[in-house]
């Protein structure tokens, strides 16, 4: 069932990997194929049934991601936004989904991840309790958050350790149940200054309530000027 699942496009952060090309655009309509990139989590979404959308993205570029979008009527989506009015980190972006979730379930994707997997057969998987994250084996997990093992037992999970403990990367498609927004409260910023989405991710596992599956198909982020190029070949078109 993903009739009452909500889902969200975060599509935040400066770019600043991606200078100059967001100089005067969003990271996330930069072309992905034949595409802006973030088409790509919007159609993964719709294609799993999720036709109720929140996009959140910063105040800079919303105008232009709006442009892009629109009412979500192309997609065969209604897409709701709310503007993230300066870059706190995904957690302060997911944050904003509280009213818009109405204490439901939410599937929350990275705008800046691409990948093959249909999404349908990972939310059939989640019993919409707690948290439940996908993960991908990567040849550079230093780049990501990444799961440590106990055994086959998850432990913990390491925001871009320099020594990674596995070779896994978690991937920005995360499901959560209601709890997530309190959770958010009751965290601190980082090293870096933002509300860190593995912050959420060990609460849960903390709590006993993270479950884990894992993508098999290609996946890829585009944050970057290596990884926007793969995307694009992987993509294809
Ligand atoms: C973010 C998360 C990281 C995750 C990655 C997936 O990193 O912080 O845990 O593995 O997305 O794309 P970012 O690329 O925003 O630095």
């Amino acid at each position: 069932m993903t009739d009452s699942l909500r889902g969200v496009v975060l599509a935040g952060g400066t770019g600043s990997r991606l200078l100059p090309l967001t100089r005067v655009t969003n990271k996330h309509l930069l072309p992905v194929g034949r595409e802006p990139m973030i088409f790509h989590p919007v159609r993964k979404l719709v294609e799993a049934g999720v036709t109720d959308l929140l996009v959140v993205t910063g105040v800079e570029h919303m105008g232009h991601v709006v442009g892009a979008l629109g009412s979500g009527e192309d997609f065969g989506c209604d897409i709701t936004y709310r503007v993230q009015q300066e870059a706190g980190g995904i957690a302060q972006a997911l944050a904003l989904a509280e009213p818009f979730a109405r204490g439901g379930p939410v599937v929350a994707v990275l705008a800046d991840n691409v990948f093959e997997d249909p999404l349908g057969p990972h939310i059939a998987g989640w019993d919409r309790r707690g948290a439940h994250i996908l993960l991908r084996e990567v040849p550079d997990p230093e780049r990501f958050g990444v799961p440590v093992f106990e055994g086959q037992r998850l432990v913990r999970i390491d925001e871009k350790p320099t020594q990674p403990s596995s070779s896994f990367a978690v991937t920005g498609v995360y499901f959560y149940d209601g709890s997530v927004y309190d959770i958010i409260r009751g965290l601190r910023p980082s090293d870096r200054g933002e509300l860190e989405v593995t912050d959420v991710n060990n609460t849960y596992l903390d709590r006993g309530a993270l479950t884990w599956g894992t993508m098999t198909g290609w996946w890829t982020d585009a944050g970057t000027f290596e990884t926007l190029a793969r995307a694009n070949r992987l993509v294809g078109g």
